[in-house]
């Protein structure tokens, strides 16, 4: 077994999903990888384990190393399944350790798996000595969920925050200087939009605890992804600046279509942003996905969405991505709705209500076309584009 050795005595014991294209939902299309660390030292420590379909090869990289009897504690950061499937198997062979949780993750834990399990509570500043090491915790709450916490190894500044800092990203490399860094950071961002995008007032709150705290960070070791050895700070940076909203002069464009008229709609108000000199992209929602769509949308300023009346109402892959994007709640973005359609409409009036319930801001002027659109039509649709490119320039 080819050993990756985050600093001595410290393993990478993670399993790569090369194959994975569908993590509940999300369109993971570089794979992911499930991370887990083993740390050797007068005690032993097995740092979260993998996803449960990868628990035997989990099982053998850790034998590789050391009899799993001899590990005194799981430490489990997280309780989502790609994290902890594995725990109910590795405790059968790891029969002496004790499970370090959050005391939400102890809950959790049990809510998963049953009460079978000796567990110890630990909260932010508590230390675990482990010999030369320390393990300090600190809660995390909600990134990604409320049992979430972080493992700091205090003597080689190597934080194990689980799903932040991750990204869905099967590669035989395993840190970050070795892998195309235009690939990585499109894949954390993809990551970072479409996980953590609702969580970025927390975030903030985080990473200024974190600050505060005055942690050395030499390295940043996520569950998911390549590990942040090289340049740990390029991706806290990002994390801040995503958090903080700051979108681009940047029009994205989401819609779908039955017959073409709402595309031919979209493709004016394209033009007419572009000619503003903005950044433009365009989706229609059955050639592109919605872990696409927000991905663009996450440092955009303008989000313009178009759909036909069906059945008096929007289009099903709309009303999916307003659900989505509502629940994802995008920072500081200028919404705007367009579509056409063919007697009573409704997939306008629907988008809107949706929108202003969600708090988003609206564009005054929103479009709708009785069937096709004609020259003064596909006019007013370029005239939109540039007033809304013009708001992202303001
Ligand atoms: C299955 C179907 C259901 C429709 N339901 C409605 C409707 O309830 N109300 C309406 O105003 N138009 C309705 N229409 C008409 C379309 O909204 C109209 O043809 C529109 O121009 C389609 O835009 P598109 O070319 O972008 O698909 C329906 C069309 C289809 C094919
Ligand atoms: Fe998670
Ligand atoms: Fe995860």
């Amino acid at each position: 077994m080819n050993r990756v050795v985050l600093a001595e005595g410290i393993d990478w014991v993670g399993v790569v999903d090369w194959n994975i294209r569908d993590f509940h939902g999300y369109v993971t299309r570089r794979g992911t990888t499930y991370n887990a660390y083993l740390i050797q030292d007068e005690k032993n420590a097995l740092v979260d384990t993998v996803k449960h379909t990868f628990a035997n090869e989990l099982l053998q990289k850790i034998c590789a190393l050391m009899d799993p009897a001899k590990i005194d504690y799981i430490i489990v950061n997280h309780v989502e399944i790609d994290h902890s499937g594995s725990l109910p198997i590795i405790a059968k062979y790891a029969k002496n350790a004790t499970i370090i949780a959050s005391a939400r993750g102890k809950d959790a834990i049990i809510e998963h798996y049953g009460s079978d399990f000796r567990i110890e509570v630990v909260k932010t500043g508590d230390e675990l000595k482990l010999g030369k090491r320390t393990l300090r915790f600190i809660e995390a709450p909600m990134l990604h969920w409320p049992d979430s916490m972080f493992t700091y190894v205090v003597e080689d500044k190597i934080l194990m925050p689980n799903d932040a800092f991750g990204q869905h990203l099967a590669t035989s490399a395993r840190f970050d200087d070795e892998v195309n860094e235009n690939v990585l950071m499109e894949e954390a961002k993809t990551y970072y939009a479409n996980i953590l995008m609702p969580l970025a007032p927390l975030i903030t709150r985080k990473l200024e605890e974190v600050t505060q705290l005055g942690i050395p960070i030499a390295m940043i070791a996520p569950s998911h992804g390549v590990i942040w050895r090289a340049n740990p700070a390029k991706i806290i940076h990002a994390y801040a600046d995503w958090s903080a909203g700051a979108g681009k002069n940047k029009v994205v464009i989401v819609y779908d279509t039955m017959w073409g008229s709402t595309d031919r709609m979209a493709r004016a108000i394209a033009e007419g942003a572009a000619s503003q000199g903005v950044e433009v992209k365009v989706l229609k929602l059955r050639a592109a996905d919605l872990t696409e769509a927000l991905t663009e949308i996450l440092d955009a300023k303008a989000v313009v969405v178009g759909s036909p009346t069906l059945n008096n109402g929007m289009f099903p892959t709309i009303s999916a991505f307003l659900t989505y994007a509502v629940g994802l709640k995008p920072k500081g973005k200028l919404w705007s709705f367009f579509g056409s359609y063919g007697w009573g409409g409704g997939a306008v009036r629907s988008m809107t209500e949706m929108a202003q319930k969600a708090g988003f801001q609206i564009h005054e002027t929103n479009i709708e076309v009785k069937y096709v659109p004609d020259q003064e039509d596909l006019k007013k649709c370029f005239e939109l584009g540039q007033q809304i490119a013009a708001r992202t320039k303001a």
